[in-house]
């Protein structure tokens, strides 16, 4: 949990108090009970668990110093990238200051959020250091409140430059540590690979958060990921915590993506988060306008399942 400190209020808080309750009557109205032979029961949800309200947060009284969190899997084309835009303007909504830093050469998290990534100091200088101060790379997005550290294709040479450093595996965690007291929050979107840039990634954080597609292959290579948090855990990172798994891409009409579920909540069983996230078109469509749901399509299911995410992280205090 964070420090509370009296301050002065950012432009972030207030846009965050003043969309509070536009937020609150965006939430869904969900029955959580059934009439069931004259009972009243607890609807399940998706996961099979019964649905609880997560409550809207209580706005912070200060910021930072963040909790970091890895939004990771070396399974490409899961919802790494579209979690960290989602969940980190939900966040900022709900008056979090969140910095997401972009960690994948292909750069798509600084295009998905609409900010320049050539001429501009980047991750890549910061983990080389030719550029120091990480204030100098971070850029603000059109949430205000949520800002980003943007990546290219340079960031593709980092693991060949870096190999050779000492203590290779903390560069990151040295960066992030400058700027950690700034924010509540820091969303670290990783490349689909398991080498040196994810063992940073995993190294600088407090929690990690699996996106899972809802596929039938989608649990292979899962057991490789969990080795390698558990090896970061005992030699780099010992405070390191499975923060939660998400499904993601779920489509309830079919019978495959709820057995797929069905397995992973088999499988990690609490571990899984009760927000799963529906396939939509919606989401390939905020990309190509470079603008999170919650901004494109705030009244759209999938925008509030995002909040509800957030909402669901504070409640089980993973994040502030
Ligand atoms: N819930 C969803 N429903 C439908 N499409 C989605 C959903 N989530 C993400 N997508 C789309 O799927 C594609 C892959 O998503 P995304 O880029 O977030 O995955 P990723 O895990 O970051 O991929 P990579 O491993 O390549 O970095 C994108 O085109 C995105 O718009
Ligand atoms: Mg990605």
């Amino acid at each position: 949990m964070v420090e509370v400190t009296s301050h002065t209020p950012t432009r972030g808080e207030h846009s965050a108090s003043n969309s509070a309750n536009r937020l609150a009557r965006m939430t869904a109205k969900r029955r959580d009970t059934v009439e069931l032979e004259g009972l009243t029961v607890p609807r399940n949800g998706p996961t099979g668990r019964p649905v609880t309200s997560f409550p809207v947060p209580e706005p912070l009284k200060g910021h930072g110093p963040a909790r970091i969190i890895a939004l990771c899997n070396q399974k490409g084309g899961v919802g790494k990238t579209t979690t960290t835009i989602s969940l980190g303007a939900a966040l900022a909504d709900y008056g979090r200051r969140v910095l997401a830093i972009d960690f994948d050469p292909q750069g798509a998290l600084s295009a998905g959020l609409g900010v320049p990534t050539h001429d501009v100091p980047n991750i890549y200088d910061l983990l080389l250091g030719t550029v120091k101060d990480p204030n100098e790379a971070i850029q603000t997005t059109s949430t205000p409140g949520f800002d980003i550290i943007p990546a290219n294709i340079d960031l593709s040479a980092a693991e060949v430059h870096l190999v050779n450093e000492v203590a290779r595996e903390q560069i990151l965690a040295g960066v992030l540590r400058k700027v950690s007291n700034d924010y509540d929050i820091i969303l670290i979107d990783c490349q689909p690979s398991l080498g040196l840039l994810t063992v940073n990634a995993l190294t600088a954080s407090h929690g990690v958060l699996i996106p899972l597609e809802c596929e039938f292959f989608a649990l292979r290579g899962v057991a490789l990921l969990v080795e390698t948090i558990d090896k970061v855990t005992d030699r780099l990172n010992p405070s390191l915590k499975l923060d939660g798994i998400l499904a993601t891409m779920y489509d309830s009409r079919t019978l495959h993506s709820r057995e797929v579920l069905e397995r992973v909540v088999e499988t990690f069983g609490d571990r899984v988060f009760e927000t799963v996230i529906g396939r939509t078109v919606k989401f390939p469509d905020a990309s190509v306008a470079a603008a999170p749901i919650t901004q494109f399509a705030p009244e759209h299911p999938s925008a509030e399942a995002y909040r509800q995410l957030a909402r669901e992280l504070i409640s089980r205090g993973a994040v502030a």
